[in-house]
């Protein structure tokens, strides 16, 4: 008897995922760095680093400690800004068959609606991930933080371009429940959740904060339980896809982050220490469909029971 292998892709608004495995923005840099090791075209999809209107030298040093389970980062989006993306990065990412979600952070809903045209206009991207949720920047949790502020920016975006339009929620509110609901109101194809969780790192014996930035955003294995909650809360109140991550370091994370409502995840930190964390999950994903006797992702997706 012939084994069909199971239906992995999916979609978020017109994006199409080969897999429901993407890679966490600034966890993998442009995809050049990797290249070697990784076959990019078995990504369901690469998520660029941070792009803004403007080169940015991001914070100083130290911007990266360990943490028990986790990493605080405190890069402060540093990039070489859009035109040079377009015209360094993107020629090398083309050449690969995967599409491409940028992820776009700015000052102002105009600064973010600025580089969205740009992007749309030189087909820099098949999806841009709107990143309203950065802790590690001044201002840059402002929008995410107000359900007024996240409608602001993606209406602004949606006038822009007519790419899929994806906003990543921050983990630092009460409830992200209303704020996922205005960007879904305002015009977003999808949501990514979650983003860095604000923290902090003191070194005893120097009597010093770790991190210059004295704040960091905590990621890794030790935010996977809060995560997982934002994504089965913010599931069960919106009608677009979500794109789950928080801690994902193997395939039954993944697939539990599906289960809680997640259409697609990412893998951040651990990229780090596995560059083939994504492309090792989607397997894993397809070897659990074919145990369970599922013929598709579709079918886990929000299926966990009380
Ligand atoms: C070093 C580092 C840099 C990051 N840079 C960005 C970024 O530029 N834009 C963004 O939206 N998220 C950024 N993130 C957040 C990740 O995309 C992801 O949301 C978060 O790390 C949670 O996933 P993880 O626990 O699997 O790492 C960064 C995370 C790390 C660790």
């Amino acid at each position: 008897m012939e084994i069909i292998p199971p239906n992995l892709s999916v979609r978020i608004g017109s994006l199409v995922m080969r897999t429901p495995v993407t890679v966490a923005s600034g966890t993998f840099g442009f995809g050049s760095e990797t290249a070697d090791l990784v076959d990019l075209s078995k990504l369901g999809a690469i998520t660029v680093k941070a792009t803004t209107s403007k080169a940015r030298v991001g914070n100083p040093p130290v911007r990266i400690v360990e943490t028990a389970s986790g990493i605080l980062n405190a890069i402060g989006l540093q990039n070489g800004g859009v035109e040079n993306y377009i015209a360094e990065k993107l020629p090398f990412l083309r050449r690969h068959d995967c599409p491409i979600i940028v992820n776009v952070p700015g000052e102002t809903p105009e600064d973010f609606a600025y580089v969205c045209r740009l992007l749309t206009d030189a087909g820099g991207a098949d999806a841009i991930e709107l990143n309203i949720s950065c802790p590690n920047v001044s201002h840059g949790l402002d929008f995410a933080t107000d359900p007024l502020q996240t409608a602001t920016v993606v209406q602004a975006c949606r006038k822009a371009t007519h790419l899929p339009l994806i906003a990543k929620l921050s983990p630092n509110v009460t409830d992200m429940r209303p704020i996922a609901r205005a960007a879904e109101e305002a015009g977003a194809d999808g949501l990514s959740l979650i983003n860095t969780l604000i923290g902090t790192s003191i070194d005893a014996r120097k009597r010093t904060f770790r991190l210059a930035n004295i704040t960091g955003g905590l990621s890794g294995p030790a935010v996977k339980p809060i995560a997982l909650l934002h994504v089965y809360r913010v599931a069960q109140v919106s009608g677009i896809p979500i794109i789950g991550m928080g801690g994902i370091v193997n395939a039954t994370d993944a697939i539990e982050f599906l289960l809680a409502g997640a259409t697609a995840v990412a893998t951040g930190t651990v990229n780090y220490t596995n560059p083939l964390a994504a492309i090792e999950i989607a397997d894993g994903i397809a070897a659990y469909l074919q145990t369970n006797g599922f013929a598709g992702v579709e079918q886990i997706i929000g299926a966990v029971t009380p």
